[in-house]
């Protein structure tokens, strides 16, 4: 085992009562690098060797004390990632070297303002669909021609950065001026790049498909009536799905500079279904009940429908959080799940009458999917959801779901053990679907230590295989991904190693 100190980032954020910087969700500035094997004294369990790829989390981690309030979804991206190879793992994590992590570090303090201030608080324009924030590419990761690509929810530029080595390389260079949305999509079995952005003028959102080179081969207008807030998207094989839901800034206010969310309940939520290399005039425009949808999970083609999954929000626009600490109630309420009830629901759009049906596959409050990515944009079975701890954006469980049979299966992680979004990992030459293990990195804030884990995905209710304890408790975080070494060049074991 070795444990590396790299560097320690420079911060200014002071201690305080808000609730998300503290607990879980206390920001942490070290930099390691970490080599663990069977036998370790921070191994628990075994390392399985029939496991090869990489787990990468990001997630909002401050560094410099807010200008105003302090929104999580503002902090500074900050990755981690661990390697699995012959049996050992490798554990890096860094700061994203964006261009606002580099003008604050040189400034010594926030430059910009957050989501819950009116941006002429931050000193200089920013990035993304509000112009005045800073793009903290903090949100999503997805890895792609090789690299991690890390991306913002309110659109930002793109970062990459080596998945083993987490070493950097600045801002994507096909990157459109309206930026990325978080959320690309990567499909396996094509080594094409989906992804999507947003803004305040027309046409107000655009698709396009990036290939396995790394070029930009697609970027089309997907016309809407007006600013919409979609945060993510789905593909099946030959369809790209974008949504325009009745949740979005208040066009009134707007007009004055306020961007204050509103969900409409009388109008539908409306779905864009466009070939993968489909024009504006192809896209196919279907309505559902109103709702807002924060992430979907897999669609597919199944006769003349194609089927979309993904978590309904029954309540999009809680009022407030009661059990928050003062100040607190209405942020805490649009970042607890148990009041946005998000429940797993399906969509069937039929290509040929124009219809949608929908049906709800699940009543409890769950988000956060997961599945084989070997099944991205086909039919599946086996889907993986993050159970939300009341009241905090923190995810207490998971729950594996056989959506043919309707049964499920759950673990749970105990008080004061929240995992991290919790992606599939195939196992080498897997012999079906779910034959792999569930990667997720644990923050257990009785002991103040995370810790990576690894859980049969065939059996998840009987609980870790492997932990192996990282060098430092780290913040919680959002997004995640897992990439299989044989479809990235995975260093060989010497490297990772070394
Ligand atoms: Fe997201």
């Amino acid at each position: 085992m070795t444990v590396e100190l790299v560097g320690t980032v420079r911060s200014t954020l002071k201690q305080s009562d808000h609730p998300y910087i503290g607990g879980a969700w206390q920001p942490t500035y070290n930099e390691w690098n970490a080599i663990f094997a069977n036998g370790d004294e921070r191994v628990i369990g075994t390392i399985p060797d029939d496991i090869d790829g990489v787990y990468v989390r990001t997630g909002e981690n401050q560094i410099h004390e807010p200008i105003g309030r302090y929104h999580p979804f503002d902090g500074d991206g900050f990755i981690h990632a661990m390697s699995f190879k012959d049996g050992r793992a490798s554990y890096r994590s860094r700061f994203v070297r964006t261009k606002g992590f580099q003008a604050e570090q040189e400034a010594g303090r926030s430059l910009w303002a957050g989501l819950m201030e009116p941006p002429h608080k931050s000193t200089r324009p920013g990035w993304g669909a509000q112009e005045w924030l800073k793009d903290s590419s903090s949100t999503d990761v997805c890895i792609h021609a090789g690299q991690i690509l890390s991306s913002f929810y309110q659109c930002g530029e793109g970062y990459r950065l080596d998945p083993f080595t987490l070493e950097q390389d600045g801002t994507e260079g096909w990157v459109p001026l309206d930026g990325i949305s978080a959320h690309c999509k990567v499909d396996e079995s094509t080594g094409e790049l989906l992804f999507f952005n947003y803004s305040k003028h027309a046409p107000y959102m655009h698709y396009g498909v990036v290939g396995p080179d790394n070029k930009l081969k697609h970027y089309v207008p997907i016309p809407l009536k007006g600013p919409r807030l979609p945060h993510d998207m789905a593909f099946t094989k030959n369809y790209t799905i974008l949504n325009d839901l009745p949740l979005y800034w208040d066009p009134g206010l707007l007009e004055n500079g306020l961007h204050a969310v509103q969900f409409y309940p009388d109008q539908k939520s409306r779905f864009a279904i466009i070939p993968r290399y489909g024009q504006p005039e192809d896209i196919l425009w279907f309505e559902a009940e109103p709702c807002y949808v924060l992430h979907w999970l897999n669609a597919w083609e199944e006769g003349d429908e194609i089927i979309l999954d993904g978590y309904f929000q029954e309540e999009p626009m809680p009022k407030s959080y009661e059990g928050a600490p003062k100040g607190f109630e209405r942020m805490m309420a649009y970042l607890d799940q148990q009041l946005l009830k998000p429940k797993l629901h399906r969509w069937r759009f039929n290509l040929k009458t124009g219809e949608t049906t929908e049906e709800r596959l699940r009543d409890e409050i769950i988000e956060f999917g997961m599945f084989n990515q070997k099944y991205a944009g086909r039919k599946y079975r086996y889907a993986y959801s993050a159970i939300p701890e009341p009241g905090w954006f923190l995810f207490r469980g998971l729950v594996k779901h056989d959506l043919d049979t309707g049964i499920d299966e759950r673990i749970e992680f105990g008080p004061g053990r929240y995992a991290s979004e919790s992606p599939f990992a195939p196992r080498i030459n897997a012999k079906d679907e779910d034959d792999g293990y569930l990667v997720s990195f644990v923050a257990d804030v009785n002991t103040d230590q995370s810790e990576c884990v690894l859980i049969d995905a065939k059996n998840i209710a009987a609980g870790p295989v492997c932990r192996i304890i990282l060098p430092e408790r780290i913040c919680s975080g959002t997004h995640s991904t897992w990439a299989n070494g044989d479809d990235i060049g995975m260093p060989s074991n010497n490297i990772l190693a070394g």
